[in-house]
C-alpha cells in the first residue's frame, strides 16, 4: 500500500510486519480525551494490560507512540483510549481519525502491567491518573483477575469531573460484561476522585492514601504487603510519588521476569 505524504511530498511505504488496520469508532469525551477502536489482525494475540506502538500512515517515517490496549484479550477489536496534545507528534493529527483512516499498529504488543508480574494476593488496587486508565480497562475484563483476587480497586484521579466519562462507563460495562460481569459485581470497586472541580471525592489519591481516607471510604484496611498488590499508571509526577509510598509501606517492584508485589507503568504522552 502506498500513501502519498501531502506535506513533504514523500511517499509512506507500509513497513513489512507492521499492521495496517481500520478505524471502525471513535468516541470524544472532552477536549482533551478521546477514544478509538480499530479492526484486529486476525493473529494478534496480547496479555492483559500490554500495550503497542501506534501510528498513522502520513508521513514516509511515521511517528511511532505507545498504547495501552484498553480492551479485553478476547474483544474482536481494539480499543485504545489517548490524551489530545495539540502540538503533539502524533495526537495532533491522530485525534482528528474518522471511522474508515487507517491506523499502523507494530506487532509486538509488551509491558508489566500484567497479572503475571504480580504475585498472589488478597486485593488488587489498580492505581491510575488520566489516560493511564487505559490498561485497567483491559485488566479488570480478564476473568484471571477475578480468580487471582478477591476484591480489584480501580481508583481514578482526574482534574475535572468529564474527565471520568470514560472510566464511569468501563465501570459500567464491566458489571454487564457477560465473561466478568457477575464476579466484577461482587469484587469490582471504582474510585474516581477529583483534584479541579467539586465531586463526591476530591483530591489525588496519593493524599488519600496517605490520610487514610480512601481505606475509610472503601472500608478496607491500609495498604500491606502481605496482603494487597498494586499496578500504577500515569503522568510521571504520580508514577513517582504513588511508588514512593508503596516502597516505603515495604512493597516491592516486580516485573515480567521477577514478579513481586507492585508494578508501574507511564500512561502514553503526546
Ligand atoms: P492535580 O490537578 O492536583 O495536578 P494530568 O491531567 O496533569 O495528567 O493530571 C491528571 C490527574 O492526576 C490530576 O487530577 C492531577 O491532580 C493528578 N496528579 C498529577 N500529578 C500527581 C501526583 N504526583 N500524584 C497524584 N496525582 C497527581
Amino acid at each position: 500500500m502506498v500513501v502519498v505524504d501531502t506535506q513533504n511530498s514523500q511517499q509512506f511505504v507500509k513497513p513489512k510486519g507492521v499492521f495496517c488496520e481500520k478505524v471502525v469508532c471513535v468516541e470524544h469525551y472532552t477536549d482533551r480525551l478521546f477514544m478509538f477502536r480499530i479492526t484486529r489482525p486476525t493473529s494478534f494475540r496480547f496479555r492483559s494490560g500490554e500495550f503497542v506502538m501506534i501510528g498513522l500512515p502520513n508521513q514516509a517515517k511515521p511517528i511511532y507512540r505507545a498504547y495501552s490496549i484498553a480492551c479485553p484479550s478476547w474483544d474482536e477489536e481494539l480499543e485504545f483510549y489517548s490524551i489530545k496534545v495539540p502540538d503533539g507528534p502524533l495526537t495532533k493529527d491522530l485525534q482528528k481519525i474518522r471511522i474508515g483512516d487507517e491506523i499502523l499498529m507494530r506487532p509486538k504488543p509488551t509491558g508489566t502491567l500484567v497479572n503475571d508480574a504480580l504475585i498472589d494476593g488478597k486485593n488488587l488496587y489498580l492505581f491510575s491518573t488520566g489516560t493511564g486508565i487505559a490498561p485497567f480497562a483491559s485488566v479488570i475484563r480478564d476473568p484471571e483477575t477475578y480468580e487471582k483476587f478477591e476484591t480489584i480497586i480501580l481508583t481514578h484521579t482526574c482534574r475535572k469531573v468529564a474527565e471520568l466519562a470514560y472510566g464511569k462507563k468501563l465501570f459500567e460495562l464491566t458489571l454487564e460484561d457477560p465473561l466478568v460481569g457477575d464476579e466484577a459485581k461482587g469484587q469490582f470497586v471504582y474510585y474516581p476522585t477529583v483534584t479541579q472541580e467539586e465531586f463526591s471525592n476530591t483530591g489525588r489519591v496519593t493524599d488519600l492514601v496517605q490520610s487514610g481516607k480512601l481505606f475509610q471510604d472503601l472500608n478496607l484496611p491500609e495498604l500491606d504487603p502481605q496482603r494487597d498488590r498494586g499496578m500504577i499508571c500515569g503522568s510521571m509526577g504520580f508514577l513517582k510519588d504513588m511508588k514512593e509510598i508503596l516502597l516505603t509501606k515495604g512493597f516491592v517492584e516486580g516485573s515480567n521476569s521477577s514478579p513481586a508485589d507492585f508494578v508501574v507503568e507511564r500512561a502514553f504522552v503526546g
